[in-house]
């Protein structure tokens, strides 16, 4: 099976569509097949971030309704040819089932190295489910006290649920409010939340136009550093955390 990894946080608009399509996108980048599953029904956004508007002719809810078969439903991204993509339906009321997501896993394993599934705000007991099955849940997060509650909560219910493989990533960071009365520094959060960090990824505007544009990270960016070192830890890689590729 492929190595399936659920990006997820308590609170919504952390980052979690734009970490997945930028993990993507990197793990793409070093060779390895990658799928991403959008699971934010009715919202779907990772089509646009990946430069695809318009051209995803299927969705997950074609898989599930039986029209579909997974593989026939995955769209390929033109921008990372090792890349590929099954959007959440346009339905926000539609759901999947642990089982019919492990279907899809298994129908598409010889394909895919790696499988990040990427879940909306809010998310609803389903998917909850699903992530629980991961084969690690990245729990995100950014310097904003609410959000680190949050986080806390979330990963204390997968603990409780079982699952204990967990990494977190520190999302949006910026040297401004590292140090000030907000959070003192990156140790707070990581204790607060009690998951052992596997990357930091600063606040960047270029990330941000990037994926309201479609377009691919830039090369000298510092967040394509920050996705490129997460990529690598999640293959066993040692890369040091530095500023420079935080
Ligand atoms: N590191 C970053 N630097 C700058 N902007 C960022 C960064 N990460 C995310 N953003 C911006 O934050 C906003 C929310 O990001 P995104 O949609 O990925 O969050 P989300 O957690 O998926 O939201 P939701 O909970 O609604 O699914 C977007 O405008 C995105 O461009
Ligand atoms: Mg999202």
């Amino acid at each position: 099976m492929p190595k399936i990894i659920a990006v997820t946080s308590g609170k919504g608009g952390t980052g979690k569509s734009t970490v997945c399509a930028g993990l993507g996108y990197t793990l793409a980048k070093q060779g390895h097949r990658t799928l991403i599953i959008e699971l934010d029904f009715g919202l779907r956004c990772l089509d646009i971030m990946l430069g695809m508007g318009g051209e995803v002719n299927s969705d997950l809810s074609d898989v599930i309704s039986g029209k579909k078969s997974a593989l026939d439903a995955i769209t390929q991204v033109k921008m990372a040819s090792n890349l590929s993509i099954l959007c959440a339906p346009k339905n926000p009321f539609s759901t999947v089932t642990v089982e019919q997501i492990i279907d899809i896993c298994r129908s598409v394993k010889k394909y895919f190295e790696f499988i990040i599934i990427d879940t909306g705000a809010g998310i609803n007991s389903h998917v909850f489910d699903i992530v629980a099955q991961a084969n690690l849940i990245l729990i995100l997060t950014t310097p904003d006290p609410v959000c680190i509650r949050d986080a806390n909560m979330m990963s204390d219910e997968f603990y409780n649920r079982g699952n204990k493989s967990q990494r977190l990533i520190i999302n949006k960071v910026t040297n401004k409010i590292i140090g000030s009365s907000l959070v003192s520094n990156l140790d707070e959060i990581i204790d607060t939340i009690g998951v052992q960090l596997i990357g930091v990824i600063p606040e960047d505007f270029s990330l941000a136009v990037s994926m309201g544009k479609g377009q691919a990270i830039p090369t000298n960016s510092d967040s394509l550093r920050a996705f490129d070192a997460i990529s690598k830890r999640l293959q066993g890689d040692y890369i040091p955390l530095t500023i420079k590729n935080a």
